[in-house]
């Protein structure tokens, strides 16, 4: 086996067929130890981001096909690092293959995840992030699975459409974890919706109405800096707010029954009632967004981050032939010109996009959603715009918009002191 990395590549291009011939869909215990069913080449992951999710991506990913490695890790944090580490060599040790030299931490550990020969990073930071990270992945000519949101203002989301038309044209893949785009139930129910089942869908309400999240204590040794990040969540410079950093998954499922189609103005509303205390940052915790379509559609999104309230999210469409309704109890029904339900057999949508992810780079055909990933990042941030400012705007002002929310990426240091802006107050707070 040739072991430089340009060989790798051009093995990865050749061997598609065999990737396919053996099964996309490879379970963790398949993964585990046979090597019988081993390709001949290896595609070596790099991880970038160790937390919750970064750690599900990272097994996920190695669990995609047999042949897939994870060789380096990179997070601000060494803890996170360790963690993370440790609880995927519990998993599936024979596929960590993380030599202590190839464990970075620090605001720089990106570059140095970039420049190990890693075929395909996992960029699973938060958010402020990814703007950054994804042009310099993009640069190195890696390929991309990177979390939603991809940025958390519309200066990071103009580079996010730079980086992915430059990950277009290089024939790089790049999946976002937009995930309920690869959930079965949603794949069936939405494939009939944009076929018809419902006519010409006009009117969509989605909603991510969840409870209050995670903080951490502050400890004494800790700079503002390392509590800022630390608990990134709360503040609207490293998250974009949870409009944008967990309701988004709801604002992306209207899209899609959209067609993808952008709106043209939103308008909307939002504020903190019940999460007020100084640790909460300056993030809202309600919002309630209407978006609007060139032909008369709307779009309606309401979310909380609420504790103690009714917990609901999903998406109900309404079609000049009837109407769909998904929520948070997988429920997949629709009444239109002919009744269904979803009955078909559960699977785990975070693994569905990586065997995909993993088997378009096989077969040369490497997936890309590139732009969408972007635009949909875009309407979160677009709400929160609307909501803060109190402002009608449209989809050009909000996409325009110059308002850098933190510091450059070669900026960010231990003590470096960010200000944090005051939580935004509608009708006085300016649009940028
Ligand atoms: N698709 C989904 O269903 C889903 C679910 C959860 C989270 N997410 C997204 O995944 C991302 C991460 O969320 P999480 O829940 O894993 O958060 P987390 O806090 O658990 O993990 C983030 C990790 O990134 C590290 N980090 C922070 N800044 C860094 C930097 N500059 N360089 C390297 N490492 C850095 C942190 O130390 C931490 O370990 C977010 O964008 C979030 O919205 C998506």
């Amino acid at each position: 086996m040739k072991n430089s990395h340009s060989s790798r590549r051009e093995f990865v291009k050749k061997s598609g067929s065999v990737a396919l011939a053996t099964g996309l869909g490879f379970s963790i215990l398949s993964a585990k130890g046979n090597n019988r069913h081993i390709n001949a080449d290896t595609l070596k992951v790099g991880l970038i981001g160790c937390g919750g999710r970064g750690t599900g991506a990272a097994l996920q990913a190695i669990s995609a096909d047999p042949n897939v490695v994870l060789t380096a890790m990179g997070d601000a944090f060494r803890d996170k690092l360790d963690k993370s580490y440790q609880s995927l060599m519990d998993e599936v040790p024979d596929k960590i293959k993380v030599d202590e030299g190839n464990k970075f931490v620090g605001f720089d550990a990106y570059k140095s995840v970039l420049d190990s020969d890693v075929d395909v990073v996992l960029l699973t930071t938060p958010p402020a992030f990814r703007p950054g990270h994804l042009a310099a992945a993009i640069e190195k000519g890696k390929h991309v699975f990177c979390e939603k949101p991809v940025a958390v203002d519309a200066p990071g989301v103009r580079s996010v459409i730079e980086s992915a038309k430059k990950a277009k044209a290089k024939g790089l893949a790049l999946m976002s974890g937009f995930c309920w785009r690869h959930d079965v139930p949603k794949i069936d129910t939405y494939s009939r919706l944009l076929d018809g089942a419902i006519g010409d869908i006009h009117t969509v309400y989605n909603t991510y109405n969840t409870e209050a999240l995670w903080s951490v204590d502050r400890q004494p040794d800790w700079t503002d800096m390392e509590y800022t990040m630390r608990n990134w969540l709360y503040y609207t410079w490293l998250s974009g707010d949870h409009i944008t950093e967990q309701a988004i998954h709801s604002i992306d499922l209207m899209s899609w029954a959209m067609g993808d189609q952008l709106p043209v103005s939103a308008t909307g509303t939002g504020g903190r009632q019940s999460r007020i205390e100084e640790k909460y940052g300056n993030i809202y915790d309600h919002f309630a967004i209407v978006y609007e379509y060139a032909d008369g559609k709307k779009g309606f999104h309401f979310s909380r981050q609420q504790s103690g309230c009714s917990r609901d999210y999903g998406v109900d469409m309404w079609g000049d032939q009837g109407r769909c309704s998904i929520d948070v109890s997988n429920k997949h029904e629709i009444l239109g010109k002919e009744n269904w339900n979803w009955d078909g057999k559960k699977s785990n949508m975070y693994q569905n996009e990586h065997n995909t992810l993993f088997a378009s780079i096989r077969n040369g055909k490497p997936f890309y959603d590139g732009i969408r990933m972007a635009n949909s990042t875009m309407l979160g941030i677009w709400g929160r715009m609307v909501a803060y400012t109190g402002r009608t705007l449209t989809w050009d002002e909000a996409l325009n918009s110059n308002e850098t929310l933190g510091p450059s990426l070669a900026d960010y240091n231990w003590d470096l002191k960010w200000p944090m802006k005051e939580v935004a107050m509608p009708g006085i707070t300016k649009f940028v």
